[in-house]
């Protein structure tokens, strides 16, 4: 027994984190609530100028506690460059945040095979791509913890807005974290996911201007409100976090009660 704190389990001092599509949203509170809790964090998404941007309100926290890194992740060339890129500047990384990820809603006859597949390749591909390349390392360190935002839409398919493709990979999210959490539990290296609810982003910006849509969300979500993106990040730093040691392979829904009735 220790006298510490129980609360400094739930920091992430000294840690080296990257955050994918860390420049706004969700990505952009979990960065921000990573840098205060002690990490150094990478800002890593195709939006390099955004990320820029980001990386330098972060720094305005705490000096060097960010950094900008351009990454698609869609691209393993392109994640294994801001890998090599984060290695020089923060050195190598404990926490992964698989958190890029896009939408596109068409009613399932219609959509196309292009929209389907960027969809499955963004929010699907992405996250196992990122796993690979970051997750080799941890396995090699024999430490590290990653969290992939996944959605209740992987596990219930939301309405009124037709979405099957971004669904589809959601569900395929959950699976992989719970594939990756097994693979490696022995490893020391740890696999989650947060399920959000309705967050105010600019991913839900055009729901949230469709009256109906909106609607429909607030009557189905039981705390009648959508989330604040730092709700969610709140949940990440637990996940990643020492307070965390022995959660593998689940997913957290972070959703006002949605997936509860
Ligand atoms: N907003 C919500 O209501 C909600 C609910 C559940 C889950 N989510 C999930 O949370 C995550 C973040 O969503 P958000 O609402 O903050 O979205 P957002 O659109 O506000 O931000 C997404 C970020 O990801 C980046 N990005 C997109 N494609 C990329 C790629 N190929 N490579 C690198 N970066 C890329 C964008 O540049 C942007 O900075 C997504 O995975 C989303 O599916 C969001």
């Amino acid at each position: 027994m220790t006298n510490a704190s129980p609360l400094s389990t739930f920091m992430a001092t000294g840690r080296v984190a990257a955050v994918t599509g860390g420049a706004r949203g969700i990505g952009r509170a979990v960065a921000e609530t990573l840098v205060l809790a002690g990490a150094r964090v990478a800002v890593a998404d195709r939006d390099i100028e955004a990320a820029g941007r980001a990386a330098q309100e972060l720094n305005a926290i705490r000096d060097d506690a960010a950094t900008a890194v351009e990454m698609d992740v869609t691209s393993k060339a392109s994640i294994r460059a801001a890998s090599d890129n984060i290695n020089r500047t923060l050195g190598s990384v404990d926490i992964l945040v698989n958190n890029a990820g896009i939408v596109k809603n068409a009613p399932a006859l219609d959509v196309t095979e292009d929209d389907w597949l960027s969809v499955l390749n963004v929010n699907l591909n992405g996250v196992f791509y990122c796993s690979q390349i970051f997750g080799a390392a941890m396995v090699t360190a024999g430490r590290g913890a990653i969290v992939n935002i996944a959605s209740i839409c992987g596990s219930v398919p939301v309405h009124p807005q037709p979405q099957a493709a971004y669904n589809s990979s959601k569900a395929g999210v959950n699976l992989l974290t719970k594939s990756l959490a097994v693979e490696w539990a022995k490893t020391g290296v740890r696999v989650n996911a947060v399920a959000p609810g309705y967050v105010s982003t600019e991913l839900t910006l055009a729901g949230r201007s469709n009256p109906d849509w909106y609607g429909t969300w607030l009557a189905s979500t039981p705390m009648g409100r959508l989330a604040e993106p730092g709700e969610i990040a709140n949940a990440v730093l637990f996940l990643v976090s020492d307070a965390a040691s022995y959660i593998t392979g689940t997913t957290l829904m972070v959703d006002g009660g949605y997936t509860a009735i």
